[in-house]
């Protein structure tokens, strides 16, 4: 992705910016060029306070600056040689593919409608904000480009609200509101009259009028309304957003009492201020024209999070964003990864302890299979206290309450009973009483089996909040005396919670497949329909997990490979994109093999194999948490988790976080 930055615009001007500017290189590998248009010397000066070379970084000398005092259309053709017409300049001749300016508004909408044209069809460009609502966003367009707006221009903002709301903010069927002063057809001003008119005419999900009070309320995903309005509200919700935390902040100090208060309600007053903060939103993109404007709030000072936020914007409009895999691409919700959780038993069983039951060493295991110990959970824990645990943790974090899940998919191979599912022990034990529960058996690859299953029942507005658990306890079909599997495994739980939240990207490419000609390579041949367990065949070992460790080994390495290309080629991502991967962790030997078969670096691959042993369904789902909470996956990155189980049965999911 090439950028042009205007420089020299916002408040704060080419201080702030550059220092943006250094921020977004680092956090994004993706930003295969950056030019900085403006005065050289000043920008010059800037990279050199951050001790930035970046050899992306080029300087445009750029010797005018559109003032704020300007005329808009007035300055991009007197000021031919301002930062904004330069930067725009570069994407009319292919240099860069977007602008992004946080300068003035007027003059960045009229240099890219000037210079790069409108898209066929649009008559005037349309300012897109994102607004927040309690659970989600909506966009309000326009919130500030076209002041003296035609119904036919409304009608056209309309549209393409509800394709920037369908397609980056992935609601099915964006509602559209247009902005009046009541609800009735009769009632606002000849513009809004007529674009009434208009509107009920189209296809568009139209609901009518809509009023200011019913803006953050009840709201519609698309509020249509001229520039001059949208630019009111944007400015009087932000103002009062920051009013409102000024005047709590002095409230709140006022006597001790409240300050303890306010100390134990931090983590929501936290919540609402980024959630109403503009600099979280990183900026609006001015749709319409034909290229990519991104228009930075005037007053933005560039922060970790509004660069993130800022190039996810960008990957999105440029359509090299994920794209979706074909079951789901048929879905419109997008969904994401609200928590995570993990639970593994205390009991730790090392490879030395192994040596004193069955005929192996340590030597032996380390070298063949990286595993340095396990854990085992208690004679009286089940899968599904386990997965309860670990549950419990990712809905903490999700922030959600129990009662809020509407499903809940347990993958194991090693459930409490045959029936009920597992599924419904852990709704029992976590009071998630709303939830339908069911298991799903992919052996180790469950887990993800599970993600993809929730998550094409929230993209298609099924249900808005799911529960995937990964448990296992191997041990309890383990063979104590097979040296060629009891090495290997071990016991534990790791969760998910899914869910849909607006402008979050979260799972973008979900595979999964299976191969039923090699069910007899890891499988445990008793206990079911076929051989149940009798008195008479109690004593050989039915009810324990056979392999041929071999031809698995094979299996796993082509099949996880092949998952993990058509995820990565599915989202539309190269491997170098990918800054985190989580493969199943069954054996160092094939997660090596198969990092550096796809050219991925070690440090980019997690690893906990030495730790924990092979936990089946668990593994992937403890390790993703483990990868979570220790910082190691960060917000916008690309995570790959690839997966392999008995069955045969393969997945992948990549995940921005
Ligand atoms: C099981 C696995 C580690 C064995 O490694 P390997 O390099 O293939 O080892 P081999 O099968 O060649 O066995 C070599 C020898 O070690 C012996 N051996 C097996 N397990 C042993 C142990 N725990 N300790 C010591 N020796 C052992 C074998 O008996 C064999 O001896 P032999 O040559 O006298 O018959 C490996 O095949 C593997 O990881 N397979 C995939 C398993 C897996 O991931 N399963 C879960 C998928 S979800």
């Amino acid at each position: 992705m090439k950028i042009a930055l205007d420089a020299m615009g916002g408040d704060f001007g080419p201080p702030n910016l550059v220092a943006g500017a250094v921020l977004a290189l680092r956090e994004y590998r993706r930003i295969g060029k950056l030019f900085l248009v403006g005065d050289s010397a000043k920008i010059q000066a800037e990279l050199k306070k951050h001790r930035c070379n970046d050899s992306r970084i080029e300087i445009v000398h750029a010797s005018q600056v559109v003032e704020m005092s300007d005329r808009a259309v007035e300055a991009v053709r007197r000021k031919k040689d301002s930062s904004v017409s330069r930067a725009v300049d570069l994407v009319k001749y292919g240099q860069a593919d977007a602008i992004v300016s946080a300068g003035h508004t007027g003059a960045a909408v009229a240099a890219s409608a000037i210079k790069l044209r409108n898209l066929p069809g649009i008559d005037r460009p349309g300012i897109a904000a994102i607004l927040p609502t309690e659970t989600n966003v909506f966009v309000l367009i326009d919130a500030g480009a076209n002041v003296d707006a035609r119904p036919d221009h409304l009608l056209q903002y309309a549209i393409m609200g509800s394709v920037y709301s369908r397609h980056v903010l992935g609601y099915a069927k964006p509602s559209v509101g247009l902005i009046s002063l009541g609800e009735e057809d009769v009632k606002g001003t000849e513009l809004t009259k007529e674009v009434f008119k208009l509107l009920k005419r189209t296809s568009l999900n139209f609901r009518g009028n809509i009023e200011g009070r019913h803006l953050f309320e009840n709201p519609v995903e698309v509020v249509v309304c001229d520039g001059f309005v949208g630019n009111v509200i944007l400015k009087t919700s932000e103002s009062i957003a920051v009013a409102i935390f000024t005047w709590l902040k002095h409230e709140l100090k006022k006597n001790a009492k409240r300050a303890v208060g306010a100390a134990l309600a931090k983590d929501a007053f936290r919540t609402i201020h980024r959630k109403t903060n503009y600099e979280e939103y990183g900026g609006s993109p001015s749709l319409g024209v034909n290229g990519i404007c991104i228009i930075a709030h005037g007053a933005s000072l560039f922060n970790t999070r509004s660069t993130r936020i800022l190039s996810r914007r960008f990957s999105v409009i440029m359509k090299r964003q994920p794209r979706s895999s074909p079951r789901s691409a048929r879905n419109q919700r997008t969904v994401s990864i609200i928590g995570t959780g993990s639970y593994t038993p205390e009991k730790v069983l090392t490879n030395e302890d192994l040596s004193r039951i069955v005929d192996t060493s340590d030597e032996w295991i380390t070298t063949r299979t990286g595993i340095k110990e396990r854990r085992i959970a208690a004679k009286d824990e089940t899968t599904s206290d386990m997965a309860a645990r670990a549950a419990l943790k990712a809905i903490e974090q999700a922030k959600v309450s129990p009662e809020e899940i509407d499903l809940i998919l347990v993958a194991t191979a090693t459930p409490d009973m045959i029936f009920p599912a597992t599924a419904c022990f852990v709704q029992k034990k976590i009071g998630a009483k709303n939830a339908a529960c069911l298991d799903v058996s992919a052996a180790c690859a469950g887990f993800l089996f599970g993600v993809e299953i929730a998550q094409q029942f929230i993209t298609s507005g099924t249900y808005d909040t799911a529960l995937v658990i990964g448990a296992d306890k191997l041990t309890s079909i383990t063979n104590w005396s097979d040296r060629n599997t009891c090495v290997l495994f071990g016991d534990g739980a790791g969760a998910v919670v899914l869910g849909h939240r607006g402008s979050a990207h979260g799972v973008i490419s979900t595979n999964m497949g299976s191969d039923g000609d090699f069910t007899d390579i890891l499988f445990m041949p008793g206990g079911g329909s076929k051989t149940p367990i009798t008195p008479e065949n109690a004593h050989l070992n039915l009810q324990t997990i056979h392999m041929s460790g071999k031809e698995v080994y094979k299996q796993a390495v082509i099949a996880m490979l092949a998952a993990a290309r058509k995820a990565i080629d599915q989202a539309g991502l190269t491997v170098d994109d990918i800054a985190c991967v989580i493969p199943h962790q069954a054996n160092l030997r094939i997660i090596e093999a198969i990092g550096e078969r796809l050219g991925i670096p070690r440090e980019k691959v997690f690893v906990n194999v030495d730790r924990y042993g092979n936990t089946s369904a668990a593994s992937v789902a403890i390790a993703l948490d483990e990868a979570n909470r220790s910082g190691r996956i960060k917000a916008g990155d690309y995570v790959l988790m690839v997966v392999f189980g008995g069955g045969l049965t393969w997945a992948s999911t990549i995940v921005e976080w």
